[in-house]
C-alpha cells in the first residue's frame, strides 16, 4: 500500500472521464458496456477521495454535445444513470459526501431531474467532500448561461451597470462557492479540454493519463497527484 502521508493532496480535482468506449472495443463489447464500467470507476473514486482528503471531486458525467451520439448510447446512459442514482445515494452517505450537480437539468427526462434533486436534497449537510456531477454540462453553456442571469440582475436593479469582478461573474457560474480544480486530470491520451470548466480551470494544473478510464483506479489517481506535487504553480506569477 502506497504510503500517501507525505503527499500534498489538492484540495479541488476535475475529471474529463474519456475511453469508455475504446475500452469496450478493445473487448468486442457495445460501447454501453464501457460506461457501465466507467460508473463502477466513478463509484470506487468517490471513495478513495473522500478517504484521501480531496474536498471537491467534479467529473464530466454527459457534456452538451454527448446528445449528438446515437439514440442508442443516449438511452443507454440515461439507464445507466437511473441505476446508479440509488447507489451513488447509497455511496455518499456512507461517506459523509455531499453531491451537487452542474450543467443545465432542464434537459433531461422528468424522473432523471427528480433523482438528481434526490441526491442533493438528501447529501445537503455531508461535508467530508462534494462530489460535482457535470451533466448536459458545457462550459460555453454555463458561460451563456450566467451572463443571461447576470442581465437579468441589472435590469433588475440587483446588480449596478459597468461594475462586475471575476468574482461577482463567479457567482452566476454552476459552480458558485467552489473552489477552482487544482488539477484537471484527462484519461486516455486525448490533449482537448472539450468545453470542460473553462473558466475554472484557467490555473489548474492538466494531467494527462493514457490509461481508459474504466481502468483507472486508486493507483492511477496517486499516479496523477505524485505528477501534480511536482509542478511549480505561479499562477501567473515568477
Ligand atoms: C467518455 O468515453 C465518457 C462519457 C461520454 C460518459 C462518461 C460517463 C460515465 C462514466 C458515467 C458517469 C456516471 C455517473 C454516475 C457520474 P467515450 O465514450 O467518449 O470514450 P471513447 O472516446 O473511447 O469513445
Amino acid at each position: 500500500m502506497e504510503d500517501t502521508r507525505d503527499m500534498n493532496i489538492p484540495q479541488s480535482i476535475a475529471i474529463i472521464m474519456d475511453g469508455n468506449g475504446r475500452w469496450a472495443q478493445k473487448r468486442g463489447l457495445p460501447r454501453n458496456m464501457g460506461h457501465r464500467e466507467g460508473c463502477k470507476a466513478v463509484e470506487s473514486l468517490i471513495e478513495d477521495c473522500a478517504r484521501l482528503g480531496v474536498k471537491y471531486l467534479t467529473v464530466y458525467a454527459f457534456s452538451t454535445e454527448n446528445w449528438k451520439r446515437s439514440e442508442e448510447e443516449v438511452s443507454g446512459l440515461m439507464q445507466l444513470f437511473r441505476y446508479y442514482a440509488e447507489r451513488l445515494l447509497k455511496k455518499a452517505k456512507e461517506n459523509g459526501v455531499r453531491v451537487r450537480m452542474i450543467g443545465d437539468r432542464s434537459r433531461f427526462p422528468e424522473d432523471i431531474i427528480a433523482s438528481i434533486n434526490k441526491l442533493e436534497a438528501e447529501t445537503r449537510d455531508n461535508t467530508v467532500m462534494t462530489f460535482v456531477m457535470a451533466a448536459n454540462y458545457g462550459g460555453r453553456d454555463e458561460i451563456r448561461r450566467a451572463a443571461m442571469r447576470y442581465a437579468e440582475d441589472v435590469s433588475q436593479g440587483i446588480r449596478k451597470k459597468g461594475e462586475l469582478s471575476e468574482a461577482d461573474f463567479s457567482e452566476y457560474l454552476d459552480t458558485a462557492g467552489m473552489p477552482d480544480p487544482d488539477l484537471l486530470i484527462r484519461t486516455s491520451g486525448e490533449l482537448r479540454l472539450s468545453n470542460f470548466l473553462m473558466w475554472q480551470c484557467a490555473y489548474s494544473e492538466i494531467v494527462i493519463t493514457d490509461v481508459l478510464w474504466p481502468d483507472f483506479d486508486k493507483a492511477e489517481l496517486l499516479e496523477c497527484i505524485k505528477e501534480f506535487n511536482g509542478r511549480k504553480r505561479r499562477f501567473g506569477g515568477v
